[in-house]
């Protein structure tokens, strides 16, 4: 670059612009790809090992070779120390139970590259800013999307939302807290019998709001997304939130209302209405505010504070 161009500034155009956290992230080389790459003997064997589990050959040939190779840089890492079976296992992902380095329970959540609605994922990106420019096949598309799960994770709990907390993301692998126990997964709520209606609504109904509060939109939000554990509710699957920017976020804040309050309503909860339930959220929330400043669009920085700062890419 020659000095000329240097004073017109394009190399710092984009510091500080929201979703800037992003673009240090290779999505189409990562240390996984070039691990599957190098064929080394100890990541040979380490595959072949993985692949002969019971758990693994059940999915045989869903995993390319690199996402086998994530597992195998979270183990390095000592973010993965071994794997346990599938808690779900889904079209865009399987979830696993799983150890980390020191013999703790996490789930590792495995994004399929051949998902079958990448186009859809492609939607939910582009209208986010913290996605603008995102071009690409679906392995770019898939590892945004596992990036963006993992960064909403850490957005919602700065939020003071009840999620498991995320610890590490390696290109289309999310390893986070584990909600139940060792070979007992929470269940969902629409597995359980809720006691208190009114009040599970009245969580999620807060959940809702400081979501909203913080310029995010879950967009997947129903029974099947949350789950319960020792008198918490827990919202998962955040991988489609959207920030309040996407052009559809009050579509998908309207929809992500009419389940929870239509839910809580069939449970007896007296008080669950769509529109009560969209209007209340509206009213007692103030994204904008939040959402507008580079700050509030780029993440992390909260997170920081709350010391759950465990990303490490
Ligand atoms: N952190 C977790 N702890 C316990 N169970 C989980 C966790 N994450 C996901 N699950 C289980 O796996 C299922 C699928 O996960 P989810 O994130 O909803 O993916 P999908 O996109 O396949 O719906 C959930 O319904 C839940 O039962
Ligand atoms: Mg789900």
């Amino acid at each position: 670059m020659t000095d000329e161009q240097d004073d017109f500034g394009l190399t710092e155009e984009t510091e500080g612009a929201p979703g800037d956290e992003f673009e240090e992230i290779d999505v189409r080389d990562t240390e996984a790809d070039r691990i599957a790459r190098t064929k080394d003997r100890e990541f040979a064997e380490f595959r072949k090992r993985l692949k002969d589990t019971e758990q693994f050959k059940l999915d045989d040939g869903a995993f390319d070779d690199a996402t086998y190779a994530a597992i195998y840089k979270l183990v390095e890492d000592d973010h993965v120390g071994a794997m346990g079976g599938p808690i779900s296992t889904g079209k865009e992902a399987n979830v696993y139970e799983a150890l980390d380095g020191e013999g703790g329970d996490v789930a590792l959540k495995v994004y399929r590259i051949n998902a079958s609605n990448f186009q859809q994922m492609r939607e939910y990106l582009e209208g986010d800013p913290r996605f603008e420019g995102l071009r690409g096949d679906k392995k770019a598309v898939v590892l945004s999307w596992t990036r963006k799960e993992f960064s909403n994770l850490r957005r919602a709990k700065a939020a003071g939302v009840r999620v498991p907390e995320p610890l590490a993301v390696q290109r289309n692998v999310l390893v986070m807290e584990l909600i139940g126990r060792e070979g007992d997964a929470a269940p969902t709520l629409s597995d359980v019998d809720v006691e208190n209606p009114q009040m599970a609504y009245e969580v999620v109904r807060e959940y809702v709001r400081r979501l909203y509060d913080a310029g995010l939109v879950h967009g997947d939000l129903s029974e099947y997304n949350v789950v319960v554990y020792e008198g918490e509710l827990v919202v998962i699957d955040v991988g489609q939130a959207v920030t309040i920017h996407h052009p559809n976020s009050e579509d998908f804040l309207e929809r992500d209302c009419r389940n929870v309050a239509n839910f809580f309503a069939r449970q007896g909860a007296e008080d669950a209405d769509p529109d009560d339930l969209l209007a209340y959220v509206h009213e007692h929330a103030n994204p904008r505010a939040e959402a507008d400043t580079a700050a509030g669009a780029r993440d992390g920085t909260e997170a920081t504070e709350q010391g759950s700062d465990t990303d490490d890419a």
